[in-house]
């Protein structure tokens, strides 16, 4: 007899301590953090405002706020970013592991990833260790590593010789210099920077919510980020950034570049709407007014594709940044929905030449911070993470 028709003979009802329902916990508190804050009017890393961050701080600042619990003397900042600078290399085993597979068939780079930060695990001395110490130890090491499984992977993907990395360089500007073999401009390798910033934390997000729920197992910090790359690969998480240029590229080619800001785009979302499409990089579980890094991205990436005289994908970049811009509008105006960060980062990181499918595991080479930080919170006062479900299913039937 199993647990269910061992309980009662009719369908159990949630007890009387059940939380209230609601799909996807929509609404829900699912716990407590010190890491951020996500609210309608704020987005907060352990107090830091987001607008604040773009502006004054660097990534790097940024992680150590987020890994180490606060923001960094100038002297931890060297120390931490020499400590990052020298964990970038990588296994012979993982390079070997990328060269055989990122070019299958049904491989996208999100995979080869996910893949690599498994793998990685095996080859970590303090795998197993759930400590404190080893937890910022192997947060670190995937935070440098992360960056290098990507430039590696492209480097496979595009059939040229590995671009090592520069130790010359921050983490942006290096991971721009590992995937292209050119050595970025400030300007983007800040633009870069800051979309980084910005996808560093986020509280209960999927990804973060499936990584907290692993660690609340007592499983490692490898086994909980594999598991969140997986969940932010997902078109409605982190895969929306991908997803977000696939539709503009879509638009583009149906209603063509002279097609800008005329009704034919409209037309278009008009179609969308009454098929009932999701269009992607739009909307927001949490924001309903708005998503506080969007506007940011999209001036910093917009500036960057007034200067670009290159024709990201057979047009010119601002072109992409104005039928954008217009879908915006439409979305806003017909259905009052705002875009959140991932449709800026689509356009942005399309006008810095950058290969759609490396936009989602970019996003992985920021948020392993946000992700590692909820790790260590998780483990440091933990308990299982295990909701009960409401049983919908056949009453209990003779066998
Ligand atoms: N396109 C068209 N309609 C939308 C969209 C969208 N992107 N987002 C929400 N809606 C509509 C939805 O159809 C529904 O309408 P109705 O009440 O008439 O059925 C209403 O708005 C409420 O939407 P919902 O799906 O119940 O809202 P949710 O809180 O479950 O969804 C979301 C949030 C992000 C999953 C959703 O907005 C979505 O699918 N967006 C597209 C994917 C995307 O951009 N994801 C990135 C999320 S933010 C950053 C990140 O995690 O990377």
């Amino acid at each position: 007899m199993n647990a269910v028709s061992a309980a009662s003979s009719k369908p159990s009802t949630p007890s009387a301590t059940a939380a209230p329902k609601s799909a996807g916990l929509e609404g829900i508190i699912a716990g407590q953090t010190a890491v951020g804050a996500v609210t309608q009017g704020q987005l907060l890393y352990r107090g830091y405002e987001i607008h604040d961050l773009a502006q004054n701080a660097t990534f790097e600042e940024v992680a150590h706020v987020l890994l180490v619990g606060h923001k960094p003397s100038a002297a931890e900042l060297g120390a931490f970013k020499a400590e990052i600078v020298a964990e970038r290399a990588l296994p012979e085993l993982v390079i070997d592991t990328l060269r055989k597979t990122a070019r299958l068939p049904n491989t996208v780079p999100m995979d080869t990833l996910r893949s690599a930060v498994s793998l990685l695990a095996h080859l970590d001395p303090d795998c197993q260790d759930v400590s404190p110490a080893a937890n910022l130890r192997k947060s670190k090491r995937l935070l440098a590593k992360i960056a290098t499984i990507i430039g590696h992977m492209q480097n496979v993907i595009d059939g040229r010789d590995l671009v090592k990395p520069d130790p010359s360089l921050d983490h942006a500007a290096n991971l721009l210099w590992m995937m292209t073999g050119k050595k970025p401009t400030s300007e983007q390798a800040r633009v870069l920077d800051v979309s980084l910033i910005l996808y560093a934390e986020h509280d209960f997000n999927a990804s973060t919510f499936t990584a907290r729920t692993i660690a609340g197992t007592l499983s490692d910090l490898h086994g909980a980020v594999t598991g969140a790359i997986a969940a932010l690969k997902g078109p409605l998480h982190g895969g929306a950034n991908e997803m977000a240029m696939e539709m503009l590229k879509e638009i583009m080619k149906d209603v063509g570049e002279a097609g800008i800001g005329t009704a034919k785009v409209d037309q278009w979302m008009d179609k969308a709407f009454a098929e009932k499409r999701k269009l992607m990089g739009f909307g927001h579980r949490v924001y309903k007014n708005g998503d506080h890094r969007a506007p940011i991205l999209h001036k910093l990436g917009r500036g960057i594709a007034e200067k670009d005289t290159g024709n990201p994908g057979g047009h010119p970049a601002l072109a992409w940044f104005r039928l954008g811009e217009q879908v915006q509008k439409i979305m806003l105006d017909k259905k009052q929905i705002h875009p959140n960060v991932d449709f800026p980062c689509g356009l942005t990181y399309f006008t810095m030449g950058i290969p759609v499918p490396q936009y989602t595991p970019i996003f992985v080479a920021s948020r392993i911070t946000g992700w590692a930080a909820h790790v260590m919170e998780q483990h440091a006062n933990n308990r299982l993470i295990r909701p009960i479900a409401e049983y919908v299913g056949r009453p209990q039937t003779k066998w």
